[in-house]
């Protein structure tokens, strides 16, 4: 359940390395129950900007508070309730899958019968208990990024900050991790991700804000921007200058996007208008599939569409 409080919030938050102005005063707030997601091409800032939340990154300017603490000057309060599983593997090679669990509790002065009973139980909800007397070589990427997510859990924390938690995996790993995630979600935990697949980010955000050059450039549900920016359909087809001459003349609204020799086409109209001006080209392979939140994403971030056609 998102409530109506502000849990977390950025004001002109900005952070430079050196003359490099990675995350570039920017504006935002998460409720208390919601489940947002930072999207945005490599090296948007979104690595960035989750580090400052967890107090890992001193701020260069600008505010930033979670749970109403102030990360500048009460970092040890918040840490301990945000829980962190970060983009790079930062496991400790030297010890078994359990005494990672078991030495990241120390952090937190959790009791060691405690540690050890709350490594028990994560390992269950990850489906590691196998390995827990493995050493961390013997697991595969996808165990890893569990463990990882499983560990960020050890202080029961109110926020949990996900920096990109399924790259890599099978799919049936993502699915694992999604269902994790909706479940610790029910229990009323904040998520904070990134990811860059947006299917990811359509399925579990209740908001997503898009990142490009250190700033926010849009913020809202999935489904509310791919109506604002894509509509309901999309038409794919191989570059035919009839044919989009054709949906141009028929379709008022209708915008063309050419990719190299593929060409979308958006439209605002209702369901059905596509297949209408698609059965005038019955040589043609076209594809007509719902809108969806990576149209959005390519079309705020991708490259832009080549102004000869
Ligand atoms: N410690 C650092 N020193 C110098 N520049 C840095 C440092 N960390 C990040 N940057 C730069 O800041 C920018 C934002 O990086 P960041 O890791 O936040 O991007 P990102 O959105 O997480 O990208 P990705 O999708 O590739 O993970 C990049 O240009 C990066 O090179
Ligand atoms: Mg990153």
């Amino acid at each position: 359940m998102v409530s109506a409080n502000v849990l977390i919030k950025a004001v002109g938050l900005t952070k430079k390395f050196g003359d490099f102005t990675a995350v570039d005063s920017i504006d935002f707030e998460v409720y208390e129950g919601e489940c947002v997601g930072f999207l945005g091409p490599n090296g948007a800032g979104k690595t960035t900007t989750v580090r400052m939340i967890y107090c890992f990154s001193p701020l260069t300017a600008g505010s930033l508070r979670v749970a109403g603490l102030d990360v500048t000057t009460q970092a040890r309060r918040i840490k301990s309730i945000v829980g962190v599983s970060p983009q790079e593997d930062n496991l400790d090679p030297d010890f078994t899958v359990i005494k990672n669990l078991q030495v990241y509790a120390r952090y937190f002065d959790i009791p060691k019968s405690e540690a050890t009973s709350r490594a028990l139980k994560l390992l269950k909800f990850f489906q590691l208990e196998e390995k827990r007397d493995a050493s961390i070589a013997e697991l595969s990427g996808g165990m890893k990024r569990r463990l990882i997510i499983a560990r960020a859990l050890l202080n029961e924390p109110k926020i949990l900050l996900l920096d990109e938690p399924t790259t890599g995996l099978d799919p049936q790993g993502r699915h694992i991790v999604w269902d994790k995630i909706r479940s610790l979600r029910k229990q009323g935990i904040t998520v904070i991700l990134t990811t860059h697949y947006m299917d990811e980010a359509a399925a579990l955000c209740d908001r997503v804000l898009i990142m490009e050059n250190g700033k926010i450039i849009e913020n809202g549900a999935p489904q509310q921007l791919i109506r604002k920016y894509v509509g309901q359909d999309v038409l794919e087809v191989e570059y035919d200058e009839a044919l989009v001459a054709t949906l141009k003349s028929e379709l008022p609204d209708v915008e063309v996007e050419v990719w190299g020799e593929q060409v979308r086409v958006f439209t605002k109209q209702p369901h059905g208008v596509f297949e209408r001006v698609a059965k005038k080209f019955p040589d043609k392979t076209l594809t007509i599939r719902n809108a969806n939140l990576e149209d959005v994403f390519l079309k705020l971030t991708g490259r832009k569409l080549d102004e000869e056609r």
